[in-house]
């Protein structure tokens, strides 16, 4: 029962910057800007959505088939792929790209100057959702624009229910994509930042969204998250992270845990719990692929989170 994951593979390099920008950047002279941050500290982490939902999906002991486009330096992740057993073959190397990347700066204000090259995965739309077989469900996160388009449209041909995450892709589409999206889609994630975006331009209402799709779950950050669904609303609480050391990623671990909970079929007030303990165990952590743990502690930790068992 494998989970269709299309989305991005990326690098992300993390450096941080030991001032402030504003330090830095005049504002008198923005029009001849030219700054050079020293950045005596620097991350390189595996990333991109479905790099980050195939990890955590395989935490829980899920059975991810990430399906994405990388460049001809994909082999280290190729290599932590493998190490975790995550099936690689649905993951196309275009050998005159790079991998999809983030370089990413912070300041001590936790501001952030990111530059994204997105490579390799600009030519998602060569993978076909038909390629992959003994598909349960699938998800479609951010990825290439074409290749969204279409693997929401290929979903939704081949009858495999999919979750829609639009998540930081949601700049590229217009009312019209988000509706087709909404209407193809089985599920609808976002979190509440990017909830005012969808309802702004497609001018649905949450039941309306909620009377076009299974469930509409909506993240809150340290809030939990709400899920509508058949008429009901579901308020999820957050676990409380040991500390909060990184929130990248959350959402990521978040999807991995709906995933979870809708190939069991599990009910919404526990699928959502699942969703929640792993956004709380990935914040503890830097970087979006660097938490473990094993199964039974995971369970232990949610009877204590939430005074219920899975
Ligand atoms: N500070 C926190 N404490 C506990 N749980 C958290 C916290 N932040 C996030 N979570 C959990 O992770 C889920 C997803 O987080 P959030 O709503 O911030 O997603 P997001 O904004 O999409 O994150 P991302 O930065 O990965 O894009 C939340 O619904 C919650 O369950
Ligand atoms: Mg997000």
């Amino acid at each position: 029962m494998s989970v269709l994951i299309c989305g991005s593979v990326a690098y992300d390099t993390i450096m941080v910057f030991k001032d402030r920008f504003k330090n830095h950047i005049l504002p008198d002279k923005l029009h001849v800007l030219s700054v050079s941050f020293l950045v005596p500290e620097m991350r390189k982490e595996f990333g991109g959505c479905a790099g980050n939902i195939a990890y955590n999906l395989k935490l829980l002991g899920g059975d991810p088939l990430p399906m994405a486009t990388v460049g001809r330096d994909f082999r280290r992740y190729g290599n932590w792929m493998d190490q975790w057993d995550i099936p690689r073959r649905h993951v196309t190397i275009v050998d005159d790209e790079f991998t999809a990347q983030a370089f990413i700066t912070t300041d001590l204000a936790d501001n952030q100057i990111t530059a994204f090259h997105p490579g390799a995965m600009s030519y998602s739309h060569l993978n076909e959702v038909s390629e992959a077989e003994d598909v349960t469900i699938g998800i479609v996160s951010p990825d290439g624009r074409d290749g969204m388009i279409k693997h929401a449209e290929q979903f939704a041909d081949a009858d495999i229910p999919f979750i829609f995450d639009p998540s930081q892709g949601l700049p590229m589409f217009d009312a019209g994509d988000l509706t087709r999206f909404i209407d193809q889609a089985t599920w609808v994630t976002v979190n509440d930042y990017e909830w005012e975006l969808v309802t702004d331009h497609t001018g649905l209402s949450k039941s309306q969204v909620q009377e076009r799709v299974e469930a509409l779950i909506i993240t809150k950050g340290a809030k939990g998250s709400e899920i509508h669904a058949k008429g009901k609303v579901y308020e999820i609480p957050a676990a409380k992270p040991a500390q909060t050391a990184d929130p990248t990623g959350c959402g990521d671990a978040h999807r991995a845990g709906l995933l979870y909970g809708l190939i069991n079929d599990m009910d919404w007030e526990t699928t959502g719990r699942i969703a929640s303990l792993m956004g709380a165990i990935k914040i503890e952590s830097y970087g979006t692929q660097n938490h473990t743990f094993e199964r039974d502690d995971f369970d232990l930790r949610f009877e204590e989170s939430f005074g219920r068992t899975i």
